[in-house]
């Protein structure tokens, strides 16, 4: 018997694939000495928000800081609660102890391997403030389900989408279900780059503030420092190399 190795995700192929057209845009960004919050990075927040079908985008590093900062914005005191999906990245749970919380993992459904409703229901405590899914696999969450249990328990939905850019839920896009969500741009992801990076989705003008401030040291868009922060923003040159691949998604 022969046995061959299928390789998980063909790395040198993210590269050669668009190669001549990367090396141009690579060019393009560099000649113009804009690296870090120049125009490509607003070009591709807004194109991410208008793909997704949301009002804000926020280039950051990668979706794990993404996650950090939207919990950080929403604002997490120590002891609280959200719960997650079991079948997830370490991310989604380390993500949640980063801001303060503790993350509560539950099961998941037979059909889908997404998280079960009536788990999340039968986990929740006093110390409860939200409920984390993720929509893994192509697929989305039960998210009728999760936005009833939600109103009735007045807890917040965030989302773990970092690998479900363009799956949708009864016509509406992964990540617009909550109050915010992080899509990765891992070089294996749905839509990869060339390293780490990463996005966040958010409806609601101020905490499109508060993240894009924390994202970077504080500063708002005009520069002026709001808060204390740190720095995690999606450079110019992947964030062009993000554009072109949206387009050709
Ligand atoms: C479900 C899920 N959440 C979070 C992450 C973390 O993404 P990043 O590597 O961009 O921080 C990943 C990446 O593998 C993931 O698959």
């Amino acid at each position: 018997m022969t046995t061959k190795t299928v390789p998980f995700f063909e790395y040198p192929r993210l590269w050669k694939d668009d190669r001549d057209d990367f090396l141009s845009i690579i060019d393009n960004v560099s000649s113009t000495g804009g690296f870090i919050l120049q125009q490509a990075v607003f070009d591709f927040e807004n194109e991410l928000a208008e793909y997704a079908e949301t009002n804000y985008s926020i280039g950051v590093g990668n979706a794990t800081d993404g996650m950090e900062i939207f919990l950080e914005a929403i604002g997490i005191n120590n002891g609280d609660e959200i719960i997650i999906s079991s079948h997830t990245m370490l991310a989604t749970a380390s993500a949640i102890k980063v801001a303060g919380g503790i993350p509560i993992p539950v099961d998941i459904k037979d059909d889908d391997n997404l998280i079960c409703p009536s788990a999340i229901e039968n986990a929740i405590t006093e110390n409860t403030v939200g409920i984390m899914p993720t929509q893994l696999n192509g697929r989305v969450c039960d998210m009728d389900s999760i936005k009833m249990i939600a109103d009735k328990k007045s807890l917040f939905i965030v989302e773990d989408a970092a690998q479900a850019l363009g799956s949708r839920y009864k016509g509406q896009h992964a990540g617009t279900f909550g109050l915010a969500s992080d899509i990765s741009f891992f070089p294996a992801k749905v839509l990869g780059c060339l390293g780490d990076a990463g996005g966040i989705l958010v409806k609601d003008k101020d905490l499109y503030h508060k993240m894009y401030q924390i994202h970077d040291h504080g500063r708002d868009l005009d520069g002026e420092v709001k808060r204390w922060g740190r720095n995690s923003r999606l450079d110019n040159i992947q964030a062009a190399i993000l554009s072109f691949k949206l387009k050709n998604l």
